[in-house]
C-alpha cells in the first residue's frame, strides 16, 4: 500500500517516493527539505532524532540500501526510488505478529546502554548497520567495536555500556548463525 502525502506540486517541490521500514511512502516536499525532516515532519517517524543537524553527532543516523547515513546532511529527493530503514524498521514481527526486537536493541536494554535515549535511535542502526555488514561468525575485535560507536555521540550514558552492547549484540548474531 502506498501513502502519500497529498499537496500541490510547485517548481520548488518535488514527489519523493520511497520505501521505508518495507512500506512505499511518498510525499511531495521542498527540493531543499533534508531526509531527517521528511522522516519525521512528512512521514511521522519520529524515532529519528534530530541532535546537531550538522552531520557532527550522529543521533540522525538511518539505513539508506542498507548503509549508515546521516539524514541531517541528506536531501529528500536524493533518496528517490531508494529503501530507508529507521530505527522504527529495526524490529521484525514473529510469525503471531508480536514485535521481536533487533540484537542490538536487546543488547541496549541488556547492558543498560541509555539513560536519556537522545541518541540512542542513531546509535541503534549505526551499529545494526555495522554488524549486519560484517561475517557475523568473526568475534568482533576491540578496535572494530570502537570504529562501531566511534562516530556517534552520548552527553550521558558513557561510552563503556555501549561499547559492552555492541559485544553482547556480535555474540548474539554469532550465536544465531
Ligand atoms: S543531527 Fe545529524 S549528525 Fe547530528
Ligand atoms: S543516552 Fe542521553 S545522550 Fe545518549
Amino acid at each position: 500500500m502506498t501513502t502519500s502525502v497529498d499537496r500541490p506540486q510547485t517548481d520548488a517541490e518535488r514527489t519523493v517516493s520511497v520505501t521505508v521500514n518495507g512500506v512505499p511512502r511518498e510525499a511531495t516536499v521542498p527540493v531543499r527539505r533534508v531526509l531527517s525532516d521528511l522522516l519525521r515532519d512528512d512521514l511521522g517517524l519520529t524515532g529519528t532524532h534530530v541532535g546537531c543537524a550538522h552531520g557532527v553527532c550522529g543521533s540522525c543516523t538511518v539505513m539508506v540500501d542498507g548503509d549508515p547515513v546521516r539524514s541531517c546532511l541528506v536531501l529528500a529527493v536524493q533518496v528517490q526510488g531508494a529503501s530507508v530503514t529507521t530505527v522504527e524498521g529495526l524490529a521484525r514481527e514473529d510469525e503471531r505478529g508480536g514485535q521481536v526486537l533487533h540484537p542490538v536493541q536487546e543488547a541496549f536494554r541488556e547492558c543498560h546502554a541509555l539513560q536519556c535515549g537522545y541518541c540512542t535511535p542513531g546509535f541503534l542502526v549505526t551499529i545494526a548497520a555495522g554488524l549486519e555488514a560484517r561475517d557475523a561468525a568473526e568475534e568482533i575485535s576491540e578496535e572494530e567495536v570502537d570504529e562501531l560507536v566511534g562516530g556517534n555521540l552520548c552527553r550521558c550514558t558513557g561510552y563503556a555500556n555501549i561499547k559492552k552492547a555492541v559485544r553482547h549484540a556480535a555474540a548474539t548474531m554469532r550465536d544465531g548463525q
